[in-house]
């Protein structure tokens, strides 16, 4: 296969977690309910906070928007790792060592916890243990290399200092990071979905939460108009859906990445990497029925934001081709990841006034060991009153008051897309082809169009529901997406990401802009 037909899209993105697992259907809710504990959410942190809560005796429910386990973990590259880049000497150097070693200890025991889980309910999810690297190619970086070794080092764990790694080609500096494991998301996570839904656990899929009212207690209202009464909530929707009174997403910025999954002549050496600086590159492999696949992974980008965004795949296949002799690419995907102002979760009670709703969100790139430690904070705050890690994901911690600089960057890059949106010029180009997507005038509003391969042209309205700026099309996974805060619409108007909670308006004179079209060619 060489490159020009590596690069050759002819199928759509597909996950290798999501092509090599079932997907069980759960009920969508019918009738009201009162339970102990709601969580909004089936992704990672929703079914293992729901295991550990529901163990406790607690009566607790997961409404889960879409279906369970298919948005961020079905996406995701599933490295489980206390090293999130060189987070600790900027914990230590922002924060305080005091909240490094929080965040240390929380990502370490989350790790521990993950093989406990798995080897107590015998899943079989393919967790190998593996080493994890940080590698840099350029001098300046070897200074922070060496730093970050020896904070790491004196927050307890396993750190060594390297000139050089496994992979095929020489670096000037790395981090080595021992104990630590790669898994498959989906083959750890439905197995214990199941086994909770039969112990009694309510899981409820296609039942998003469109409102929370407050009385005495919680009342989720889905869009079906159910309810769901609660003593305590959890929002684990990713992006948070729910955001009064906090402002969420005042503080959080959703980022797009990409992976393409190849099989290469060579055999991997083993291990997960990742680069220290940009352009961000990450490898890792996967035993799968086709023999190993490399992981390669990259080329991060704020949501809705940047170019075409198909060249992001193919920046990627040029990285693998210059280190591998790549015989063939049987996936490629992209995902979604919240980011905080300070690069640390935000997780823990939503607001400081309100004792029973929670949230985990913010886990940057780093959503694996951050979703298990997110349920063992959840659980301990709800069954104990208090966590050893609280301060640290405190999502009210002052500490966030130091990331001023980065508060009023992603504040003003959000007003800009705002105003951007409504006020560039409309393209009068109306020539739509097989699987183009464009923003065209159509009866003088900015509206969204995309001919499918059958020919049939959709036509939506791209002001975004969730606070109304304008959507821009992404031709690599052929959805509208916000440069807001990351909602992603399909071509047909239904929601693929929140934070929107309602889709957006078709345009139900497709046939009038059809023939506009056609009297413009
Ligand atoms: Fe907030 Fe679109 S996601 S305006």
């Amino acid at each position: 296969m060489n490159i020009d037909q590596q690069k050759n899209f002819t199928k759509p993105p597909h996950s290798y977690w999501m092509d090599s697992t079932p997907q069980p259907e759960y009920p969508t809710l019918q009738e009201d309910i009162q339970v102990d504990i709601a969580i909004i959410g089936g992704g990672f942190v929703g079914i293992s906070t729901a295991y550990m809560l529901h163990s406790q005796g607690l009566k607790t429910a997961i409404l889960e928007a879409d279906r369970i386990l298919q948005g961020t973990t079905g996406h995701t590259t599933a490295k489980i790792t206390s090293q999130h880049g060189l987070i600790y000497s900027k914990i230590k150097s922002q924060m305080s060592e005091e909240f490094a070693k929080q965040y240390a200890d929380a990502n370490e025991s989350a790790i521990k916890m993950i093989e406990k889980i798995a080897r107590e309910n015998n899943i079989e999810c393919d967790y190998v243990p593996q080493s994890a690297y940080v590698y840099t190619l350029q001098d300046w970086y070897i200074d922070k290399i060496n730093d970050e070794v020896k904070v790491a080092s004196s927050l307890g764990i396993k750190a060594t200092y390297l000139e050089e790694i496994p992979l095929p080609f020489p670096i000037k500096a790395a981090i080595r990071f021992d104990d630590q494991a790669q898994f498959h998301p989906r083959k750890f996570l439905l197995p214990l979905a199941e086994k909770i839904a039969a112990s009694g656990c309510q899981i409820f899929e296609q039942s998003r939460i469109v409102n929370i009212e407050e009385n005495d207690k919680y009342v989720l209202i889905t869009r079906d108009g159910k309810k769901v009464t609660a003593e305590k909530v959890i929002i684990a929707s990713h992006y948070p859906c729910y955001n009064k009174p906090a402002l969420y997403f005042t503080r959080l910025y959703p980022e797009r990445s990409y992976i393409v999954a190849i099989k290469a002549k060579e055999k991997y050496p083993g291990g997960m990497y990742i680069t220290a600086e940009e352009p961000g590159r990450s490898l890792r492999s996967q035993n799968s029925d086709q023999g190993e696949l490399i992981f390669v992974v990259g080329e991060h980008h704020k949501t809705g934001q940047g170019e075409d965004t198909v060249k992001h795949y193919e920046a990627l296949i040029d990285y693998a081709n210059e280190h591998f002799t790549v015989e063939n690419i049987p996936y490629r995907w992209s995902t979604q990841d919240c980011m905080t102002l300070d690069d640390v979760p935000y997780v823990g009670h939503f607001t400081s006034h309100t004792p029973n709703m929670y949230i985990a969100t913010g886990f940057g790139k780093w959503g694996m060991t951050n979703s298990i430690a997110s349920a063992m904070i959840l659980k301990d705050l709800i069954i104990k009153g208090e966590s050893p890690w609280q301060d640290v994901y405190n999502p009210s911690r002052q500490t966030i008051l130091a990331s001023a600089k980065n508060f009023i960057v992603e504040n003003l890059n959000v007003a800009q897309n705002l105003i951007n949106g409504k006020t560039q010029p409309l393209e009068h180009d109306t020539n739509i082809q097989k699987g183009e997507g464009k923003v065209i005038a159509a009866n003088g509003q900015r509206s969204g169009a995309y001919r499918d391969e059958q020919g049939t042209l959709h036509v939506i309205d791209t002001t975004c529901t969730h606070m109304g700026c304008e959507l821009n099309w992404n031709s690599a996974e052929k959805t509208w997406d916000c440069p807001c805060h990351g909602s992603r619409f399909t071509y047909e108007g239904d929601i693929v990401e929140g934070p929107a909670v309602n889709p957006l308006s078709v345009d139900k004179d497709v046939n009038t802009i059809e023939k506009l079209i056609k009297d413009d060619y």
